[in-house]
């Protein structure tokens, strides 16, 4: 699965983003910021050039003030396309209010442009083109600058949309397209607003741009109180709240008690201390994962509430409104990792995984070597039952939890490391990985039965610190780390 038929699917979103979909009937043209800007992070290493090409359609659709246009046709920024006989204006059949090319803050989704910043430091770890920091681009409105600015732009456009609290606003809706919380705050976004500023510190410090890598950590240290201080319900982290004041996502509510995307991106984002982090992954565990994945929430929305959003709206098990949503399953398998749990990494993802699905295919009606979007949730007649195959974010983020995460061999700017977090019971495994030109054969054992913890790394015979340089093009090398 990891190796063919989940990747393969990564790849193709990266293609072809959620346009082509046939459930979407051609009603939705152009790429998605934010699907597009994930599926790009987790095929760097397999189709670069494609990955590149994306990420500067992407940036090109940011406008000077940071936020990202939520939907745009790539073509209408290249002056020769937009003139050709061929082109078309932008449609979105299924957002006329988004056929304006340069939206305004009314249609802004709080957290596209944030994920653009991670991509693009997944992209310069993998490939080493260091330069591409440096590169101008235009942004979609007015002036330009270097993609290291964009970033900044990003960062800086979250930083001045919070509430009262400290916490970002929801604007029309975050990763969850079903929450509009306008005026109202988003637990997630700020979260990720965390993980977004790390990533660019560590990017800042390996640039030596000394004064931002401070500014932007004093930035992230501020992000992580408010979030610390403002989103702990008591066993889990809350949703949100409404631009009323309310919480979204709190054992107080009556529906939408827990939330699995705004838990999972507590600990993957590394505000959560371990311990609140273990407990809402407890939580996670114990109030939304099934036999088929993990639910988006419990439970379901049952009337209409305008304040939370369209998810009410939505039929009970359905989609956004808790059905088994494949997207953030994954996210909760980082966040495992994250913690240390190997053995609850796997059952989670085994759960949902499509292969495992095969022998109960009346129940899933789906390809078993697709993730769908979703699974019908346990609030509705056909619990089991996989819709929308293909053009998920599911599939780049499963092979990034379990390649990155689960085996651990993942890039820092400075080299490879390998830190798995397995089940006890395995004792072995290895993975050949390639990197800048050169093999890697990675070995990993575990004597110990531990689910997490390196206490040795050898590079060619020799022992490293734990992080593995680059070696030259058309070498193989053998890692062997030990885990303990
Ligand atoms: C599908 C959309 O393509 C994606 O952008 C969104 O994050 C999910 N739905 C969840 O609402």
């Amino acid at each position: 699965m990891i190796n063919t038929w989940t990747l393969y699917q990564a790849e193709t979103c990266v293609v072809w983003s959620r346009f082509a979909s046939f459930i979407e009937v051609g009603g939705r043209t152009g790429l998605g910021f934010r699907d597009t800007s994930q599926d790009v992070m987790s095929v760097v290493h397999t189709n670069p050039n494609k990955c590149r090409q994306r990420i500067v359609e992407l940036l090109r659709a940011q406008v000077s003030s940071g936020y990202g246009l939520h939907l745009f046709d790539p073509d209408w920024f290249d002056e020769e396309k937009r003139k050709g006989p061929t082109f078309k204006s932008p449609t979105i059949a299924h957002a006329p209010e988004l056929r304006s090319v340069i939206h305004g803050i009314e249609h802004v989704c709080s957290d596209d442009a944030l994920w653009i910043v991670v991509t693009c430091c997944e992209y310069v770890k993998e490939t080493g083109d260091v330069a591409f920091f440096d590169e101008v681009i235009p942004f979609a409105d007015e002036g330009e600058g270097t993609v290291y600015e964009h970033l900044k732009r990003s960062l800086d456009f979250s930083a001045e949309h919070v509430g009262r609290d400290g916490i970002c606003l929801g604007l029309r809706a975050d990763w969850n397209d079903c929450l509009n919380l306008g005026g109202g705050e988003s637990a997630m976004v700020s979260f990720m607003h965390h993980w977004a500023l790390r990533a660019f510190v560590e990017a800042a410090e390996f640039l030596e741009q000394k004064g931002d890598a401070k500014r932007y950590n004093a930035l992230a240290d501020k992000v992580k109180a408010a979030c610390e201080k403002q989103l702990w319900d008591g066993a889990w982290y809350l949703r949100g709240f409404t631009a009323k004041g309310l919480k979204v996502g709190s054992a107080e509510c009556d529906e939408g008690k827990i939330f699995l995307e705004s838990n999972s991106w507590a600990v993957l984002s590394d505000v959560a201390s371990p311990e609140r982090g273990a407990q809402c992954m407890d939580a996670v565990d114990e109030h939304l994962y099934s036999k088929y994945g993990i639910h988006l929430a419990w439970p379901a929305f049952s009337k209409p509430n305008d304040d939370i959003g369209f998810i009410g709206r939505v039929y009970k098990g359905v989609k956004e409104n808790a059905a088994i949503f494949s997207h953030p399953n994954p996210w909760a398998i980082i966040a495992e990792c994250k913690l240390g749990r190997g053995e609850r990494a796997m059952k989670f993802y085994d759960s949902m995984l499509p292969a495992k699905q095969n022998e109960m295919i009346e129940v899933r009606e789906a390809e078993p070597y697709s993730y769908c979007q979703f699974i019908m949730g346990q609030d509705h007649t056909a619990f089991g039952r996989a819709r929308h195959p293909w053009l998920t974010g599911s599939a780049g983020w499963n092979y990034t939890a379990v390649t990155r995460w689960i085996l651990g061999v993942r890039l820092s700017f400075d080299g490879l490391i390998v830190d798995p977090c397995i089940p006890g019971d395995w004792k072995e495994f290895s993975v050949k990985r390639r990197w800048r030109g050169a093999t890697y054969a990675i070995t990993v054992k575990n004597p110990m039965g531990v689910e997490k913890g390196v206490v040795s790394v050898t590079l060619n015979g020799d022992a490293v610190d734990g992080v593995v340089r680059a070696q030259a093009g058309g070498t193989v090398n053998e890692v062997v780390v030990v885990m303990g």
